[in-house]
C-alpha cells in the first residue's frame, strides 16, 4: 500500500492513450514496392532480413515490427523513395545511428526504415572560418576525427559519439557534455539539405553556408529537435571550435546538493571562459556503476555526490593555475571534502569513463525509466528524493546523473523488468474515499512542470513520452507545430504515432 501523496496540488488531467492502433490509410509493403526500391537503389539498398538491429532500440525496450530497410546513398536516391512513398502511402521511419533513448527511430507498426547508414560521403571543412558542411550519415566521432586534423573540434559530444550521426543529432537537438560552453546546437547549425515527404520528395537547401544570414527565417532550425517529423536531412553546414590544446579534469566529492550547486556558482566566476564541462553523479550511480560494471570511484572517500568538472583552453599553465585556485578555493571553503585532479589524459579517461558509463550501468539491472529533464537547480535533486520516496521498495534503485551546469537531471529508476505497478496508476479504495496514485507517471512529469522545469531536456519525445507531449506546451504553440507537420509531410506519412 501507496502511504504517499503528491506534495503539490496538480489538477487532474486525462491522458490520451499512446495511439497504438495501425493507421489502415498507410499500405501495405508489397513485393511490387521491394521491386521498386531495388529499381533505383539497387539490391545492395534493400534489406529484408536480418533487420532486429534496425528494429531494436539501444535500451532493448522498443522493438517495432518494421519488415524492410532501405539504404540510400545519396539525397536524390532519398528524394526517389519519399517520393514513392508518399504517392503510394507508405509509412517511413528515419533512422541514424538508433541511439535515441525515446523509441523515435524505431518503426512502431509495419514502417519502413530508411537508414542514413549510408550517406556519408561527402564532408568539407572551412579551417579559418570553422565551417563545416558534410553529409548526414557521418558518425559523430568520424567528424570529430576529421575536424582534429585541422586543430578544430565539434561543439558537442556525448557518450554515444561512436554510433549516433550529424542528422540524428540535429532531428534530436543532442545536448551532451559541452553544452555549458559552447551552447546548444541552435548556436551552431547553419544549413541543412532536406528531403520532404511530399510527392515530388522536393530537395530544399535550407540556410547557408555562411555565418550570419539574416535574409530570411531561420528556417534550419525548424530541423532542430524535429525527431524525423517534416523531412528527412540529408546534409549539414554548422559551426566547429578551435580544439583545445589542455584539457584540466577534476573529480569533486561533495557532501550536500547546495554545496554542488555552490560549487557551480563558484565554477561559472572563477574558471570563467575555460569551464567546458560540470556533470554530475550521485552515490546511487556510483554504487551501480561499481555492481554492475566493476567501475570504482576515483575519489578515496564515498561521498553523496560527485561533480566532474573540466576546463578547455590554450594554455596548460594558465587553466592549470586557475583549476587549482579554483580546488584550493573550495577545500578552504569546505564546499567539497574530497577531490582529485587528473595528473594525466588516462587519469582524466578514467573519471569521465564513470560518467560515460552511467547510461549503461542502469540498463544491466534489468529494466530502466530513463528521464531528461530539465529543472530550476533548487528542484533539481528534490525531484530525486520525491521519486526515492514514491518508488519505495518496487524500484531496484533510483539513481541519477546529469549535467548539472545545464539544469539537465538524468534521474533513472531500474527494476529488473518491466514493472506496471511502478509505473503507472495505482488506485486504492479506502472506504469511503477512492484514491487515485499515481506512482511514477503522469506524476513525475506533472511535478517537473509544476516545478518550472521541462519533461525533456535532451532525448525528445520520440514514442516514450507522447502521452505526456502536450504538458507545459500551450495549445496554441501544439496547433502551430501541427499546421507545420501538414505543410511540410501532408500524407503524415513519415514517423507516425510519434511527437506530433
Ligand atoms: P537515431 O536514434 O537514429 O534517431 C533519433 C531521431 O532522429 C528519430 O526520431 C529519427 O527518426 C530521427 N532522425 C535520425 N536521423 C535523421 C535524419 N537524417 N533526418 C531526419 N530525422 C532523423 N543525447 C543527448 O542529447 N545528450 C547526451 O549526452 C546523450 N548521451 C547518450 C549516451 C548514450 C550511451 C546513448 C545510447 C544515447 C545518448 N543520447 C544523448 C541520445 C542519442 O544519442 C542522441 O539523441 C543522438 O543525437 C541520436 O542520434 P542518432 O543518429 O542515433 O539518431
Ligand atoms: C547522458 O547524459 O548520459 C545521456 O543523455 C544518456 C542518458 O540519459 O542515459
Ligand atoms: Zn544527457
Amino acid at each position: 500500500m501507496l502511504n504517499i501523496l503528491p506534495r503539490i496540488r496538480i489538477p487532474l488531467r486525462c491522458y490520451s492513450a499512446v495511439l497504438t492502433a495501425r493507421n489502415e490509410n498507410f499500405a501495405k509493403v508489397k513485393q511490387s514496392d521491394i521491386m521498386a526500391f531495388e529499381n533505383f537503389l539497387g539490391k545492395d539498398g534493400v534489406q529484408k532480413d536480418d533487420i532486429s538491429n534496425h528494429t531494436t532500440d539501444w535500451t532493448g525496450q522498443f522493438k517495432g515490427h518494421g519488415s524492410l530497410v532501405l539504404y540510400p546513398k545519396s539525397t536524390d536516391e532519398v528524394s526517389a523513395i519519399l517520393a514513392y512513398c508518399s504517392k503510394n502511402k507508405l509509412a517511413v521511419v528515419p533512422q541514424g545511428g538508433n541511439t535515441g533513448l525515446v523509441g523515435g527511430s524505431i518503426p512502431v507498426h509495419d514502417e519502413i526504415i530508411l537508414s542514413m547508414n549510408k550517406i556519408s560521403q561527402q564532408f568539407a571543412f572551412d579551417d579559418t572560418m570553422g565551417i563545416l558542411k558534410c553529409d548526414a550519415g557521418f558518425i559523430l566521432e568520424e567528424l570529430d576525427n576529421k575536424l582534429a586534423k585541422h586543430g578544430y573540434m565539434m561543439p558537442f559530444d556525448l557518450g554515444a559519439k561512436g554510433s549516433c550521426q550529424i542528422g540524428g543529432n540535429i532531428a534530436t537537438c543532442a545536448g551532451g557534455i559541452r553544452l555549458i560552453r559552447y551552447g546548444s546546437l541552435h548556436a551552431h547549425l547553419l544549413g541543412v539539405t532536406v528531403v520532404l515527404p511530399d510527392e515530388q520528395g522536393s530537395v530544399l537547401h535550407l540556410g547557408s553556408d555562411i555565418r550570419k544570414d539574416n535574409t530570411s527565417l531561420h528556417t534550419p532550425h525548424l530541423f532542430l529537435g524535429s525527431e524525423g517529423q517534416l523531412g528527412v536531412i540529408t546534409s549539414v553546414t554548422m559551426t566547429a571550435v578551435p580544439r583545445p590544446k589542455s584539457v584540466q579534469s577534476a573529480m569533486l566529492g561533495v557532501q550536500s546538493f547546495e554545496k554542488c550547486c555552490e560549487v557551480l556558482k563558484l565554477a561559472k566566476s572563477r574558471l570563467c571562459e575555460v569551464l567546458s564541462s560540470f556533470e554530475f553523479l550521485d552515490d546511487a550511480i556510483m554504487e551501480c556503476l561499481k555492481t554492475n560494471l566493476g567501475l570504482h570511484p576515483v575519489l578515496n572517500s564515498p561521498t553523496p555526490f560527485s561533480i566532474l568538472v573540466e576546463t578547455s583552453g590554450s594554455n596548460e599553465d594558465h587553466d592549470m593555475e586557475k583549476m587549482s585556485a579554483f580546488l584550493d578555493e573550495l577545500l578552504s571553503k569546505k564546499l567539497i571534502v574530497d577531490g582529485v585532479l587528473a595528473g594525466s589524459s588516462a587519469d582524466a579517461a578514467k573519471m569521465w569513463k564513470l560518467r560515460e558509463s552511467a547510461p549503461l550501468a542502469v540498463t544491466r539491472d534489468g529494466y530502466v525509466y530513463k528521464h531528461d529533464v530539465s529543472l530550476p537547480l533548487n528542484s533539481y535533486y528534490e525531484l530525486t528524493n520525491v521519486m526515492k520516496e514514491r518508488c519505495g521498495d518496487l524500484a531496484k534503485r533510483v539513481v541519477t546523473y546529469g549535467h548539472l551546469g545545464d539544469g539537465n537531471t538524468h534521474l533513472n529508476i531500474t527494476s529488473s523488468k518491466q514493472n506496471e505497478n511502478l509505473e503507472k496508476l495505482y488506485v486504492s479504495i479506502l472506504i469511503p474515499i477512492l484514491l487515485l496514485i499515481f506512482r511514477m507517471y503522469p506524476f513525475l512529469y506533472e511535478w517537473v512542470v509544476a516545478h518550472g522545469g521541462s519533461i525533456s531536456a535532451e532525448h525528445g519525445i520520440g514514442q516514450l513520452k507522447l502521452p505526456y507531449s502536450n504538458l507545459g506546451k500551450e495549445s496554441e504553440e501544439r496547433l502551430l507545430t501541427k499546421k507545420l507537420k501538414n505543410i511540410f509531410d501532408p500524407n503524415g506519412i513519415l514517423n507516425p504515432y510519434k511527437m506530433i
